[in-house]
């Protein structure tokens, strides 16, 4: 073929995807500035894509007829069943049949494990895994190190959706793993792996694929520095689920959260332990998360808080010091910087507290990081303690948001964590005067203490 095809360069957002003939500073159409880049691509010649699916005999794409949504039927394709509850119930029940996942975490944080892990335990399903990261051998290495045998996983490495798509129509499995969706091309486009217009055509392809033939589809995607998925934003939105893997890689803890679901609740969250074989759940967080002191430590204090529907209980750190140097530190670890200065000006301004002066360091134990505004009322505690050097008795325990006026505000589910808190063998939890209604207190042999004020707080612990 002596056709030389004219190469056609355009210019693409790296935020949110949209194009543009020529360079501009401010993306007109997410608003951000200096996104763009100049990417090459090449349109497909007519009829030049391989016609897999979705194509009848003349290559037109089959047309869908209108359906009355009464008429429509769910059971048909029931949910695949996962081994491990953690990702089960961050799923929302299993796997849905023909629904495109995307899974992201920053680098060696064990994305390719837990999918190596799920396509090795799903025995009696035929999964293909997909590597374009990392050759058989390594990924050989890794199923031995994770120690599970099975005859149904097929491995192939490749990083061309065109072979992709072959060899599925060979195999034909029921479940694919691309690893990662950034080393993937097409041949459609012509500019590189990991560009804005490769992974958005590639992840077309995929979902195109999924709906199609119902094969759930999982892809394993990178993260940028700034901790959002790298890629164009339009990926989040063609998928049906985003999960994020996350966690302080020196920690062996990593959290499994879903950040959007089409087919279930996005509070959910699982937590897995990293192991020399692998990752192992961890089904009863809060005996983990709490340190056993024989003598207590000033500065330290319990939260209940919750993370979807699961109660957990966490130990908060604090520490307060005279500021060496002029200007004050604020460090924190696990809970949000910007909520603790609001939390410090609280305690200056409705406790008599001069914090101002102090250096505070806030770290939150396992790497873990909490969402749950509840974990406040503990902050606020062990901030206190250790600023005043008193340690809080081990057997307390406390749940409540605080207002910027110094209020104890309520927290949802009060139940749930109270009877947690109970479960660990806690005599005390400290909850916000609101949350007493609706509270049977007398199904408890916990002590419940309600506070309605941040000062109210501090005479009842310290005297
Ligand atoms: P990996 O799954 O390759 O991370 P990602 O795909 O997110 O980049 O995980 C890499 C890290 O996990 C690596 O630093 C080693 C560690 N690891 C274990 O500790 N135990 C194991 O059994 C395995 C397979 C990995
Ligand atoms: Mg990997």
């Amino acid at each position: 073929m002596s056709v030389t095809a004219k190469v056609k360069k355009t210019f693409f957002c790296q935020s949110c995807g949209a194009q543009a003939a020529k360079w501009v500073g401010k993306c007109t159409s997410c608003g951000e500035w200096n996104t763009y880049v100049e990417e090459i691509i090449q349109k497909e010649t007519k009829n030049s894509r391989l016609q897999i699916f979705s194509s009848n005999k003349n290559g037109n794409v089959k047309a869908n007829a209108s359906i009355l949504l009464n008429e429509v039927g769910t059971a048909e394709y029931p949910r695949i069943a996962v081994p491990g509850k953690e990702l089960t119930r961050v799923l929302g029940g299993g796997i849905v049949p023909g629904s495109l996942v995307l899974f992201g975490g920053e680098p060696g944080i064990g994305k390719s494990t837990l999918m190596l892990q799920l396509a090795l335990r799903l025995k009696n399903l035929k999964v293909l895994y997909v590597s374009g990261e990392e050759s058989e051998q390594q990924i050989k290495m890794r199923a031995d190190r994770i120690g599970i045998t099975t005859n149904t996983c097929f491995i192939l490495q490749e990083t061309n959706t065109q072979n992709i798509f072959q060899q599925i129509a060979e195999i034909q499995p029921q479940l694919v793993v691309i690893d990662s969706i950034q080393t993937i091309h097409t041949s459609y486009i012509d500019s590189s792996p990991g560009s804005v217009s490769q992974v958005r055509e590639c992840a077309a392809e995929f979902l195109r694929f999924a709906k199609e033939t119902n094969t759930p589809v999982f892809m394993i995607g990178h993260i940028t520095k700034e901790g959002s998925l790298a890629g164009p934003k339009v990926l989040e939105h063609m998928v049906d689920t985003v999960l994020q893997f996350e966690g302080d890689r020196n920690h062996i803890y990593r959290l499994l959260r879903c950040t959007k679901n089409r087919f279930g609740s996005t509070n959910e969250m699982g937590i897995y332990e990293m192991n020399g074989d692998g990752l192992r759940e961890v089904l009863n967080p809060s005996e983990i998360l709490i340190t056993d002191r024989d003598i207590p430590t000033s500065g330290v204090a319990i939260a209940a808080t919750l993370e979807g529907n699961r109660p957990m209980l966490i130990e908060t750190q604090a520490l307060v010091s005279s500021a060496a140097y002029g200007t004050p530190q604020r460090s924190s670890t696990g809970f949000d910087l910007r909520r603790l200065s609001m939390l410090l000006a609280v305690l200056e301004k409705r406790c008599g507290f001069k914090l101002g002066i102090k250096d505070v360091f806030i770290n939150i134990a396992g790497g873990i990081r909490v969402e749950d505004p509840g974990i406040d009322l503990a902050l606020v505690c062990g901030v206190l303690s250790s600023s005043e050097d008193i340690p809080i008795p081990q057997t307390i325990c406390f749940s409540g948001e605080v207002g910027l006026t110094g209020e104890i505000r309520p927290v949802n589910k009060i139940e749930q964590r109270v009877s947690e808190a109970e479960k660990l063998g806690f005599k005390k939890i400290i909850i916000s005067s609101h949350n007493l209604k609706g509270l049977h207190k007398k199904t408890f042999s916990i002590e419940i203490v309600p506070v309605s004020k941040i000062d109210e707080v501090f005479s009842l612990i310290f005297g």
